[in-house]
């Protein structure tokens, strides 16, 4: 009653940004994103009669009930749809540098799906696990799949039809991500808060939802013609777009710092120079800057030049779910 999946976080390049549906995790637009290589958490869950409650490992550290209750909840889900009354313990070790404000959610509630799911030996497949995965936390279902994924918000109430979909795999197009650390502290409004009160006060939101389809429809074509300035306009107009709405907000807030503005005028600054690089930026201060593999060497050398940049993480498009052998290490009777 044992299996260890590991699940790559992702960045949208066109945002989920606000839930029709909060129980469920449905979500008002549909997104898109990019699988990451280099940030993956790999999780082993184990269920077992032993046990009296669920147990929660993160990095071989036990957690506190805060952390354990929210995976609890995450596993009763499961336990519901299998027909399971066992308690698992859950080993997860996380290489998303959390304290660098990087999305591990994603990662994390992806390979606590996959690996519990397969532990229970239930017979699903990638849209089913990825709708799994989306109750965990929204972003998590796009990390199923490998490469280029939308996330498609479906109709349905019971959200049968919100699951994230693979539209390009990961060797079929390479770009370059690179994640700029400017603070590594986290962040004042977690984006389920933030698209919450953006949801419910912002007059913005409505502008939104009104052009997000039609940004969803350009980045994907950009997407299977490789076309990189295509992709990198509306990527980049996407992330400001959902940036503004938050100014909206009652109260507003604002995820950027000066550090981040400096970021993205530097990016605008190379583009002056003619080295193609755009930016977006998720619920926290942080910027992702994309670019293509041959611009990688000279955007780091640009972007390190400022005194704001801590720290350069590189990522290329990567893969999805994948199940590895258990380990040996004993975490119950
Ligand atoms: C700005 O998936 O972290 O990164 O569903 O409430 O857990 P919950 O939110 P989460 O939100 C991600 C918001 C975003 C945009 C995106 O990843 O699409």
């Amino acid at each position: 009653m044992k299996a260890t999946a590991r699940a790559h976080t992702n960045i949208a390049l066109i945002k989920y940004w606000g839930k029709r549906d909060e129980k469920l995790f449905l979500p008002m637009n549909n997104s898109l994103s990019i699988t990451l290589d280099a940030f993956y958490t790999t999780t082993s869950v184990e269920f077992c009669t032993c046990l009296k409650k669920d147990i929660f490992l993160l990095n071989g550290n036990i957690m506190g009930e805060a952390e354990t209750n929210k995976m609890t909840r995450f596993l009763d889900l499961i336990r519901k749809m299998s027909g399971s009354t066992l308690y698992g313990v859950v080993d997860s070790i996380n290489t998303v540098p959390t304290a660098a404000g990087f999305a591990s959610s994603a990662s994390g509630f992806a390979a606590l799906a996959a690996a519990s799911t397969k532990a229970l030996k239930m017979e699903i497949n990638d849209d089913i696990l990825s709708q799994i995965a989306r109750q965990g936390s929204g972003s998590a279902c796009r990390s199923i799949h490998g490469g280029y994924v939308e996330w498609e918000k479906g109709e349905q109430l019971d959200g049968s039809d919100s699951f994230g979909k693979q539209i390009l795999t990961e060797n079929e197009w390479d770009l370059s991500i690179l994640s700029v650390l400017v603070e590594p502290n986290e962040k004042k409004v977690l984006s389920r808060e933030g698209m919450k009160r953006t949801v419910d006060t912002s007059p913005f939101y409505t502008g939104w939802l009104e052009t997000v389809d039609d940004d969803l429809t350009v980045a994907k074509q950009a997407i299977y013609d490789r076309d990189f300035e295509t992709l990198g306009n509306v990527l980049e107009r996407n992330a400001l777009k959902m940036h503004a709405t938050t100014l909206g907000a009652n109260p507003p807030f604002m995820y950027w710092t000066s550090a981040t503005v400096a970021v993205m005028q530097k990016v605008q600054e190379l583009r002056d120079n003619g080295i193609s690089a755009y930016y977006t930026i998720d619920a926290g201060p942080n910027v992702k800057v994309l670019c293509q593999p041959e611009d990688e060497n000279s955007v780091r050398e640009k972007l390190m030049t400022l005194s704001v940049v801590q720290e350069i993480y590189h990522c290329h498009p990567g893969p999805g779910i994948t199940y590895l052998p258990n380990t040996n290490r004993k975490t119950c009777c």
